[in-house]
């Protein structure tokens, strides 16, 4: 089977499996895999809740900014973005020039059962996590539903969702 060419990038709100799901699409391929949140906390030798709290959210988009479009530089690499990459266009472009990006999505209530046990994630903190998603995922979903390739994720494990991914990049 070819191999698709360019990066992948894969995109989608909190909980739709985009780290997971990469490292899947990574090993088959036989490709790197870089998790942009992981690869920010490892740099700062902080988590993310506390580059929040200390240094407030406009500081971590300015660092993933500046991650993307280093990335953006790279060739034929798995990349697995922050739910709040699509907030900047410039994000965007750096990265769609680079390879393809993929937009994953689920349901509110799989999103909860996938980040329900984790405090990790300072936008959905706190109780009526079920609320916040859905408020967020609302006022982001133009810019996730702007992406062409679009997969749904419900009812699939990893491992399908990655192939289901690699089918319509050899479509492309
Ligand atoms: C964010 C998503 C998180 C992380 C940060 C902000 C967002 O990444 O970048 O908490 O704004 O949607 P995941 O999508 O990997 O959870």
């Amino acid at each position: 089977m070819p191999k698709p060419p360019g990066n992948i990038v894969l995109i989608g709100f909190m909980g739709t499996g985009k780290s997971t799901v990469g490292r899947a699409l990574a090993k088959h391929l036989h490709r790197d895999f870089i998790d942009m949140d992981a690869e920010i906390e490892a740099r700062t030798q902080r988590c993310i809740p506390d580059i929040f709290a200390e240094d407030g959210e406009a500081t971590f988009r300015d660092m993933e900014s500046a991650l993307a479009l280093e990335l953006a530089g790279r060739k034929k690499t798995i990349i697995s973005t922050g739910g709040g990459i699509v907030l900047r266009p410039e994000n965007l472009e750096a990265l769609e020039a680079s390879g393809t990006l993929v937009c994953l999505s689920a349901s509110a209530e799989l999103i909860l059962e996938r980040v329900a046990h984790h405090e990790n994630r300072p936008l959905l903190a706190g109780d009526s996590k079920l609320e916040k998603i859905r408020a967020l995922y609302e006022a982001r979903k133009p810019l996730y539903d702007a992406i062409p390739l679009q997969i749904h994720t419900d009812g699939l494990p990893a491992d399908g969702v990655a192939a289901e991914v690699l089918r319509h990049l050899m479509a492309i």
